[in-house]
């Protein structure tokens, strides 16, 4: 199959919308490979982070995205053959990650390892400009959102379901000012792809998120 047949469908949205609950549920029910794309912007932030690597080396961050050695299975996430899913979720990491994610060649350095993702049968592509950037031609845009106190409450279980310790305040806080760099900053902003489907999951659950978007889906293929 060309490469440009591959179906690709894009999840972008805001931390803490959802969107990897719902773009792997959406990958597994149609038997789709998935891309967790902020895990690779957090590896990168890791490996700077572990290497003290200076935050506004661009260039020296960039050479790290370039040369992420790092392979998923099922669930985990592997850098250099060490298992670091848990490592690359604490929030260090995580404001790390949205602070390089605001360099143009981080950014340029991800892509080619993001495009390899699209093989047959089909990719869910989860992150924050897989519909405006990397796959603006995917099959299927979607854009999903979450008010920021139902996103710092789904954030708040998740760490200490993980053991990590949280406190709400300071949840909403970095979230809020996260939201604010991802959507601001000059390269690749966080907004809705020209097409993308706005899917609001403030009151819905995981397994309604997950229908309407096999819905959407299913529209799209009788339509394309
Ligand atoms: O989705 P996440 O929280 O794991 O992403 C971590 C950071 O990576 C996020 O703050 C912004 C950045 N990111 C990005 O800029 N572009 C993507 N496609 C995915 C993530």
């Amino acid at each position: 199959m060309p490469n440009s047949r591959i179906p690709v469908i894009s999840l972008d949205g805001p931390t803490a919308s959802g969107k990897g609950t719902v773009a792997h549920r959406v990958a597994e029910r149609l038997g789709f490979h998935y891309l967790d794309s902020g895990a690779l912007y957090r590896l990168t932030a890791l490996s700077a982070l572990r290497l003290r690597t200076p935050l506004n080396d661009e260039h020296a961050l960039a050479r790290l995205a370039e040369g992420l050695n790092c392979s998923f299975s099922e669930e985990e996430v592997f850098l250099a053959g060490e298992n670091v899913t848990q490592a690359i979720r604490a929030e260090e990491v995580g404001n790390t990650a949205s602070r390089i994610a605001t360099l143009p060649t981080v950014r340029q350095g991800l892509v080619a390892l993001q495009l390899r993702f699209r093989a047959p049968p089909g990719l869910v592509a989860d992150g924050r400009d897989m519909g405006t950037v990397v796959f603006p031609h995917a099959q299927l845009k979607v854009f999903l959102t979450a008010s920021v106190e139902t996103r710092a409450e789904r954030r708040y279980k998740q760490l200490i379901g993980k053991g990590f310790s949280a406190n709400m305040d300071d949840l909403l806080k970095d979230l809020t000012e996260r939201d604010a760099r991802d959507a601001n900053r000059s390269v690749a902003p966080l907004k809705p792809a020209d097409g993308a489907y706005m899917l609001d999951t403030s009151d819905m659950t995981a397994d309604e998120a997950v229908e309407q978007v096999l819905g959407w889906y299913a529209s799209a293929r009788k339509n394309g």
